[in-house]
């Protein structure tokens, strides 16, 4: 008993405040419990917290792209990082949506600049604006100008791949051949469907295949669309086999006759000009950053533009594919490319074909070792299509994509996108609240920045969206201004004072 009573007096009864603090009145009673405050910081910074640091919400492989709009965490995407090293999407591409003038192609930039830093070659297979020219210069990379009187692309030109299929041996040499020349065929097929407004029949077909095979046994060098019609006149046994002429010089000409004539429309500057008759002004290279810059032809002009992408398109991939055939080979080291097709709404629409183009390189995409970013602006664009079936495969790209990366859009198109991609209540409500329209800046008398430039979601599947505001650094401001022909304009109302009189 008395032991017990020296232990109590040894140990005298500490008073703890409770959660909250002393209660009562006066006693420094909390009633909110107040958040901890966060830092960031990095691993090798944080290590000694332990256990108070936890990992990123956000993934830190790929292009940094900017910030979460909420934790202020960085947040790096871009489909080629996130699908080789991070392994978070199925295949290497992105669909970039959003209304205009949000920051679509400056987001693509950034991520083009990131990917070019891990050195994977950024390819702009057709520019219609231009947005990328000055960011594919300042990278070293080609810039490579079509348009009429400004550069031709002569679509018989089987590029890199006869030189490197001298390098090549057995299957290979074959393969990359064979390659060349299916470009070649598909792209005359495909001007010819341009300007008839209908693809040639089978038996035109046949002719053409059998004249490109006799053209290049016969011809030295780089043959053009006039060689190939020269081929077609001249009417050599193998042309006229498959012809079908049954030996009668009339009835072959009968039978070619139509075909003749579409190709004195594209060798003679018919309605497609001059552009892909005559020999390449600047031929495309492997080892840098390309741009074809298309944005001269006219925005009327929609067949020549839909010649021009077509012929971009298959240039690229057939760029691409001796690429890889090489590096299969062993002769050269491995290249990974980011092929972007930006204004994507306006390649489709520019006729037919190009949505089965389209189709069929987001279908590889990945077996061909390209990354791939698409971007358009509203669902109902590729909803808009003339055919069903062109409506339906438009809407798989989206389904398909690696990522969907949503910037402002309006509430009516949200139930298409739902049905592509699901979001949650709030990011659609968030993605709407970003295409509200700017503020009008009473102290500038002009109007401020619109609430959602720059501000993206990037949606893998049905995982919860990260909203990200892209950052621009100001090397970049420079060369990423899409308005430039406004301001400009704007310096010169200030300048006469229009402005400070309105
Ligand atoms: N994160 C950003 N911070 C500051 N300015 C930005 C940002 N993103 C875009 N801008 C500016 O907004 C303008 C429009 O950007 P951009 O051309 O990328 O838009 P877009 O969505 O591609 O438009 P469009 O649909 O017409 O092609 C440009 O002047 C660009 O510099
Ligand atoms: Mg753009």
């Amino acid at each position: 008993m008395s032991r017990q009573k020296t232990t109590a007096a040894a140990k005298p009864r500490v008073l703890r405040p409770p959660m909250r603090g002393w209660l009562g009145r006066g006693r420094g009673e909390s009633f909110m419990v107040q958040a901890a405050d966060e830092w960031r910081g990095t691993t090798v910074q944080v290590c000694g917290l332990w256990p108070f640091s936890v990992g990123a919400g956000a993934p830190m492989t790929g292009a940094p792209i900017g910030r979460h709009l909420f934790t202020g965490a960085t947040v790096c995407c871009d489909p080629i990082s996130w699908f080789q090293r991070a392994q978070l999407i199925s295949n290497p591409s992105a669909f970039v949506l959003g209304r205009p003038g949000l920051g679509k192609s400056t987001l693509t930039r950034r991520m083009a600049t990131g990917l070019a830093g891990y050195g994977v070659m950024p390819l702009v297979l057709g520019d219609l604006k231009p947005d990328y020219v000055e960011l594919i210069q300042a990278l070293g990379g080609q810039v490579i100008t079509l348009g009429r009187g400004r550069g031709y692309l002569n679509v018989l030109d089987p590029g890199e791949a006869a030189a490197a299929a001298q390098r090549l041996t057995g299957t290979a040499r074959a393969q990359v051949l064979a390659d060349a020349h299916g470009r070649r065929h598909q792209m005359v097929s495909a001007l010819i469907t341009i300007t008839r407004k209908a693809p040639p029949t089978d038996r035109e077909e046949t002719i053409l295949d059998r004249a490109l095979e006799v053209l290049d046994e016969r011809h030295d060098g780089v043959p053009v669309l006039g060689d190939l019609l020269q081929v077609i006149r001249d009417a050599p046994p193998e042309v006229r086999t498959v012809a079908l002429d049954r030996g009668s010089p009339e009835r072959y000409g009968q039978i070619t006759e139509d075909l003749e004539a579409s190709l004195i429309g594209l060798v003679g500057g018919g309605r497609l000009g001059e552009t892909f008759s005559h020999p390449t002004t600047n031929p495309m290279r492997r080892d840098r950053p390309v741009v074809y810059d298309v944005s001269a032809i006219d925005e009327g002009d929609h067949d020549l533009q839909a010649a021009a992408l077509l012929a971009c398109w298959s240039a690229g991939f057939g760029t691409v594919n001796v690429a890889n055939a090489l590096a299969d080979a062993g002769l050269e080291p491995r290249r990974h490319y980011f092929v972007i097709l930006d204004e994507l709404w306006r390649a489709l629409r520019a006729g037919k074909g190009m949505v089965d183009r389209v189709d069929a390189l987001t279908r590889l995409n990945r077996t061909r070792g390209v990354g791939m970013a698409m971007v358009s602006h509203t669902m109902s664009d590729l909803l808009a299509l003339p055919s069903e079936e062109d409506r339906m495969k438009a809407r798989g790209f989206v389904e398909r994509a690696g990522m969907v990366i949503c910037g402002g859009l309006p509430p009516a198109e949200m139930p298409q996108l739902n049905s592509a991609v699901p979001f949650s209540r709030a990011e659609q409500d968030l993605m709407v609240s970003w295409s509200d329209p700017p503020a009008w800046d009473a102290a500038r008398g002009r109007e401020a920045e619109p609430p959602g430039r720059g501000r993206f979601l990037l949606k893998v599947g049905g995982r919860p969206g990260i909203p990200v505001r892209v950052e621009l650094t100001q090397a970049e401001l420079a060369i990423n201004d899409t308005n430039k022909l406004w301001h400009s304009q704007s310096r010169i109302g200030e300048a006469t004072g229009v402005e400070a009189t309105s």
